[in-house]
């Protein structure tokens, strides 16, 4: 069994990653992680008792600690989650993302170089470091444009998705300067259970169940390419397992919605779901001020990982969302513990001066 560094796998992705690759057995695994607003250790409390899990409460720019576990450890492959992911508050406060996404990977990149370099050639050949990025870096594209393949040029629009391709750019120069063999994976919008109630759909679905407004920004008609997040983890142990060294996948949905539309479904589901003797939970759905520099359309086109790996999605939308819609129902719990404390305030941020 591989033995695997995490880093970020207290988020969303990292860890449905985590509890994948435990149920399945694809590894041991080590988790780094700050533990940030966007992190719950809850989410993975199923875990607590598993000997093949490690937790360690860390940054990825702390580099005696990273060095350390590496040493400790001795992991096979790193896969990079860790990133301040959220596009609203890296248009407040585009340091952090800076800090983490651009500094906290090249800080990563540095200690698996050192670590590489010490290594057997036998173990040398089967190391990887993996970075987990996103489709934002190529832009924004008309409603008539092809989908975004793996040679679409960089042309970011916001400070996450700036530092995002800041970090993509220092990946490709360690494999190409030093020889570090690294991966990237270039992936759509993700949902499902654990994903923090910032984002568009558990936000939707969280306020509906309260009769809170449901906020769309602009006209609603910016479209996403939707991708269900168990898809995107077999995706990543994939290109994990066979990707060739110094290339990157595209990985999405082929499953594009405008805004409008998806909150419209949540609705649907929760009308049945936990319906309102008084209302339907559409008549909450509120037009609210733009977000500035608001990308109108992202596409994935994933032929290479379908061709080359294999890999297509496995979910399709209607029953994603029903399932996601269900995971939030269900997990109370979860949901008050996210819930309490800063992202109240975080709400009136981002939502106060939204009102129009
Ligand atoms: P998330 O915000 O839910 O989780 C990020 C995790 O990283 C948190 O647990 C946080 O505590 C941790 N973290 C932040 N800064 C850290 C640091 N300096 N050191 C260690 N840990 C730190 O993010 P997510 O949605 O799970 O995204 C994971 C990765 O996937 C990110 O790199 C993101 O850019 C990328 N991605 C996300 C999506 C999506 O739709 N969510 C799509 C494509 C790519
Ligand atoms: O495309 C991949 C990216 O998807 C990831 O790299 C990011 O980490 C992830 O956050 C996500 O970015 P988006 O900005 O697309 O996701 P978000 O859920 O914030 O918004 C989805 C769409 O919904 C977007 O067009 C903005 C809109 N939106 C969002 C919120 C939070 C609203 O209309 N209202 C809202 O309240």
């Amino acid at each position: 069994m591989l033995t695997i560094l995490v880093t970020g796998g207290a988020g969303f992705i990292g860890a449905n990653f985590i509890i994948l690759a435990r149920q399945k057995k694809w590894a041991k695994v080590i988790n780094l992680d700050k533990l940030t607003y966007a992190s719950n250790l809850q989410t993975l409390a199923e875990l607590q008792n598993d000997p093949d899990y490690n937790f360690v409460q860390g940054d990825i720019n702390n580099a005696e600690l990273v060095n350390y576990l590496l040493k400790q450890y001795q992991p096979d492959a790193i896969i990079n989650f860790a990133a301040e992911s959220h596009v609203d508050r890296s248009i407040f406060s585009p340091r952090d993302f800076i800090e983490t996404n651009v500094v906290g990977t090249f800080q990563l990149l540095e200690a698996s170089r050192l670590y590489w370099q010490q290594l057997s050639l036998q173990k040398q050949q089967k190391f990887r470091f993996l970075h987990v990025s996103t489709d934002e870096v190529y832009g924004s594209l008309t409603p008539q444009e092809p989908a975004f393949r793996e040679d679409t040029p960089y042309a970011p629009n916001s400070p996450y998705a700036a530092s995002k391709a800041a970090s993509d750019h220092f990946v490709r120069v360690y494999n190409h300067t030093y020889g570090l063999p690294t991966l990237t994976t270039n992936c759509s919008n993700n949902y499902g259970p654990r994903q923090f109630p910032e984002k568009l759909i558990p936000l939707t679905i969280l306020n509906a169940l309260d009769g809170k407004p449901l906020p769309i920004y602009g006209d609603g008609q910016n479209i996403r390419d939707w991708l269900y997040v168990t898809d995107h983890c077999e995706a990543i142990y994939l290109v994990l397992q066979q990707g060739k060294i110094a290339e990157t996948y595209n990985i999405g949905g082929l499953n594009e919605q405008a805004n409008l539309t998806v909150v419209e479904n949540i609705c649907a589901i929760l009308d049945d779901l936990a319906p309102k003797s008084d209302y339907r939970h559409s008549s909450l759905i509120t037009f609210v001020k733009d977000r500035p520099g608001h990308d109108k359309r992202y596409a994935i086109d994933c032929s290479k990982i379908n061709r080359d790996l294999g890999w297509q999605p496995q979910e399709n939308f209607d029953s994603g969302l029903f399932k996601t819609v269900q995971w939030y129902l269900s997990n109370s719990e979860w949901v008050n513990q996210v819930r309490s404390g800063s992202y109240q305030t975080w709400l009136q941020k981002n939502y106060d001066h939204r009102q129009v």
